[in-house]
């Protein structure tokens, strides 16, 4: 039995999996977030998955995704995204103008308040977080959070927390930002920290 959730299988099963779970909202969250990307900016996108966000911010001066799944980092070097081999738990974030993290705090739970504090070290401008506050793992039927739960295992990690607009709240608010942008795109808060 494999210990990752087949979410995480191939990218592609993946990419399908997240059209349904964001079904007729898929591009509203990375519209979301790349109107916080200035052009010319440099991104780093922590626990990039499948780096879809890439072609998204075509204003941007570079793009490098870091994730934890070999798969997911060989299948975005293979199409030309420069994806590197990285563990948020063990390894420094590198500088960038803006870093990005979608969709993964609920993975790092309730450590996840020490990422995005090194994330807001390592940007020079903007931090952008957009996290799910509508889940099947916590909104949706029996079926739905058993399914969800399973098929998003990490290396043997199931997780049940999921973040809402108050929990994200009160974590942002712990930084000493100059402004914060908080915006409900689709099944997620899109929110934009300021240096
Ligand atoms: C729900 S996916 C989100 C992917 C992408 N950010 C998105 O929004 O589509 C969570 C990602 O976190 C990655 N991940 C889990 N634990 C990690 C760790 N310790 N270090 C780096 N990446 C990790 C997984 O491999 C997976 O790609």
């Amino acid at each position: 039995m494999t210990s990752t959730g087949f979410a995480y299988a191939h990218p592609w099963t993946y990419s399908a999996i997240m059209r349904v779970l964001h079904w007729g909202e898929f591009e509203t969250r990375y519209s979301a977030v790349a109107e916080h990307v200035p052009a010319g900016a440099s991104v780093v996108d922590l626990c990039c998955g499948d780096a879809a966000l890439a072609a998204r911010i075509p204003q941007a001066k570079s793009y490098l995704g870091l994730d934890a799944n070999q798969r997911f980092i060989d299948h975005a070097k293979r199409r030309g995204i420069d994806a590197r081999l990285w563990d948020a738990r063990t390894m420094p974030i590198p500088q960038a103008d803006i870093v990005v993290i979608q969709s993964s705090l609920y993975q790092f739970h309730p450590e996840d308040a020490d990422l995005v504090r090194k994330a807001f070290a390592a940007a020079t401008q903007r931090v952008v977080i957009a996290e799910p506050v509508v889940n099947w793992a916590t909104h949706g039927k029996p079926w739905q959070k058993f399914l969800a739960r399973r098929m998003t295992r990490v290396s043997g990690r199931k997780f049940d927390f999921r973040h809402d607009e108050a929990t994200l709240e009160a974590l942002v608010r712990t930084l000493p930002s100059r402004r914060v942008d908080m915006k409900r795109a689709g099944r997620d808060l899109v929110i934009a920290i300021d240096k």
